[in-house]
């Protein structure tokens, strides 16, 4: 299939573009570069010894949008392009509902135009709030958003749903991660944080460089076994192969549907921290900080029904996850910016 990839020079997209080459798919990227390098791509490229078409320009460009659309003949699109930093969202709720809701839109405008109707989009476990219930299934009513980023995802799964409803011939596939980590095994495309990370992985990749003193645990008196937050860890290789299942599902035709992609397993913070220091030989120095604001005790999901319907399983386990975290952050300890 010839698969149009919107954020594909990021951290998911870049791996999924891998294993959609690897499949045998044709790649067309789109990518604004604000949260990315194009070098990633050339790295990408690398790795499968293939070659991806790419588009410097944003999503909510209707031009550049139609240009591809001309000028390849698209079979699906895979939807990752965003903002995704929860603690900016915050700040700045303009930009990220404008930029994640209204590309989205002009997409779905230019895709309807050019009778495109295959849609997979990344959602994520943050349109569950705090969950009802754990272990989360699809059936989980979704939640109270607690950051703005989180709305644009719950908001943007209505959108696609209301389209669907309104017109049955599209296909749509909501994916709602889980908690991405890891990198590709050669160590030449990985997560490649501005400033200081906000998410757990690469903050302790940072911290056994040295590159940061110790890590920060917040909060040890949840309700949990070892009263640090429990979450869902899922390798972002696995993540990528969802993907391309996903594809197979989407060529099936039949509608929308919803699946939540994780192990199903939760570990705690510091079951990550001590994995880490397994995997590595590293020991990762920490302190115990107050809570942050919005985090939930804990998000694991039953990932049974993506097994059942698209023959998908997550396979990493979390010391694999851990090694090959580290193998990238040695190999690129200032991101794309470092010679290759
Ligand atoms: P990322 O920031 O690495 O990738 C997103 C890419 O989209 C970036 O390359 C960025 O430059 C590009 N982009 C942003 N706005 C754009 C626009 N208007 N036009 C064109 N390109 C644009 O993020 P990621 O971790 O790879 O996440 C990919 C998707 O998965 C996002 O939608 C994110 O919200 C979602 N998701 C991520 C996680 C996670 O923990 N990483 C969890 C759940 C869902
Ligand atoms: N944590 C720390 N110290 C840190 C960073 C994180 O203790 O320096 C803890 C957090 O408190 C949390 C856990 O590590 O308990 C995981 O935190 P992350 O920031 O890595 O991930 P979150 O679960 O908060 O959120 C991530 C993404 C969201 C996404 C969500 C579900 O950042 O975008 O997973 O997919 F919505």
């Amino acid at each position: 299939m010839k698969i149009l990839v919107t954020g594909g020079a990021g951290y998911i997209g870049t791996h999924t573009c891998v294993e959609l080459l690897e499949a045998g798919h044709e790649v067309i990227v789109i990518d604004n570069l604000y949260n990315a390098n194009e070098q990633a791509l050339h790295n990408v490229e690398l790795i499968t010894g293939k070659k991806l078409q790419f588009y410097n320009g944003d999503i909510a460009d209707e031009t550049v949008l139609q240009r591809i659309f001309e000028e390849h003949t698209i079979d699906c699109c895979i939807h990752f392009a965003g903002l995704k930093a929860v603690g900016e969202s915050v700040v700045k709720p303009l930009e990220y509902y404008d930029n994640n809701i209204s590309g989205t839109l002009c997409l779905m405008r230019v895709m309807g135009k050019y009778q495109v109707k295959n849609m997979i989009f990344s959602s994520s476990a943050a349109v569950y709030g705090n969950p009802a219930f754990v272990p989360i299934t699809e059936e989980c009513p979704k939640g109270i958003c607690t950051n703005p980023y989180g709305w644009t995802k719950s908001m943007i799964e209505q959108i696609l749903m209301d389209i669907y409803r309104a017109d049955p011939s599209w296909n749509i596939l909501l994916l709602r991660y889980f908690n991405p980590i890891g990198a590709h095994k050669s160590g030449m495309i990985g997560e490649n944080p501005n400033g200081i990370p906000n998410n757990l992985m690469p903050y302790i990749t940072q911290v056994a460089a040295g590159m940061r003193d110790h890590l920060g645990i917040f909060g040890n008196d949840y309700d949990t076994p070892d009263g640090t937050c429990i979450r869902d860890y899922i390798h972002v290789m696995d993540l990528a192969r969802g993907h391309v299942k996903a594809l197979e599902k989407i060529q099936k035709k039949d509608g929308l549907a919803i699946y939540n992609l994780g192990t199903g397993t939760g570990c705690s913070v510091l079951d990550v921290v001590r994995n880490f220091e397994q995997a590595t030989g590293v020991k990762i120095a920490y302190t115990f900080e107050p809570r942050r604001a919005g985090d939930i005790a804990a998000c694991y999901c039953d990932p049974s029904k993506a097994e059942r319907e698209l023959g998908w399983k997550a396979e990493c386990d979390i010391l694999e996850m851990c090694a090959d975290a580290w193998k990238w952050q040695q190999s690129h300890p200032n991101g794309f910016a470092d010679v290759q």
